[in-house]
């Protein structure tokens, strides 16, 4: 199993934060915000990652985590998303965008993929351990869902996920799909049917639905603290939970 963690885009939601440097080298109390996913893959057992970066500070990612050595990493690999073009504007490309540019980095093999401002304190090894083939989610009970991607569930199976989606006004479930996914061989195959979305970005939400459609897709409930940390309100609430569990 190889490790993914995406740390593109431009985290425009945190400026003026992020005019100096990239979101994911912010702090969450006393350590840069992309430490968290990549502990979770290193106690996993998971110490082959590549991190997709972006932006125009994504050369900082190297002065904060050298080789990773420090961090339990045995091999680290970077890739650098472009912003693509969309109505005349530079946006980011897209969650699932910044997962295929690490086709050749995968190799085949079964993926776990984390995004880079989702911090939680959950182990996860049991899963990595067990994972085979198809996709895996995880699913966390959330007071505002419809900042995130949404499970609903068949109405008489209420454990059958029928259907995902990305921040609906009216969500179906109080389930948020968390930013940590698990992916056979087949993912980059996959990625080559998610079309832009009409705000252009590639979502991973409609990968997952695709698993979904061909009868793939698992799910389980994480276990532990979840935030992310990508806006004023999360970001605090992971400062404010790390600090206190620490403190
Ligand atoms: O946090 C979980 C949620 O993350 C999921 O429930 C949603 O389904 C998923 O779409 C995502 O929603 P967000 O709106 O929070 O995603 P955001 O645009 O903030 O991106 C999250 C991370 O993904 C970001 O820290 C870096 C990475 N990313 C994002 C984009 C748009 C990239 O690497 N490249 C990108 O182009």
């Amino acid at each position: 199993m190889k490790g993914i963690i995406l740390a593109g885009g431009l985290g425009t939601r945190l400026y003026p934060l992020t005019y100096a440097t990239n979101k994911h080298l912010l702090p969450v109390y006393d350590r840069p915000m992309v430490f968290y996913p990549i502990q979770t893959l290193v106690n996993a057992g998971i110490k082959e990652i590549m991190i997709v970066v972006g932006g125009p500070h994504a050369g900082h990612f190297i002065s904060v985590l050298k080789n990773g050595k420090d961090l339990g990493i045995k091999h680290l690999e970077f890739a650098y998303q472009e912003a693509i073009e969309f109505n005349g504007k530079k946006i980011e490309g897209g969650i699932s965008h910044a997962l295929s540019l690490a086709e050749d980095f995968a190799d085949g093999e079964p993926i776990t993929v984390i995004l880079g401002d989702n911090t939680t304190d959950a182990d996860i090894k049991k899963e990595v351990t067990k994972f085979k083939n198809g996709a895996q989610v995880f699913l966390k009970k959330v007071p505002d869902p419809n900042r995130y991607g949404v499970p609903t569930f068949d109405k008489k199976d209420k454990k059958k996920i029928i259907d995902i989606v990305e921040k609906p006004k009216e969500p179906k479930s109080d389930f948020a799909v968390v930013g940590l996914y698990m992916y056979d061989g087949k993912v980059f195959e996959y990625l080559r049917n998610v079309k832009p979305s009409v705000r252009g970005e590639m979502e991973i939400t409609d990968l997952n639905n695709y698993y979904l459609k061909q009868g793939q897709l698992d799910w389980s409930e994480l276990k532990g603290f979840w935030t992310d940390a990508g806006t004023f309100d999360s970001l605090f609430l992971a400062n404010k939970y790390y600090a206190e569990k620490k403190l």
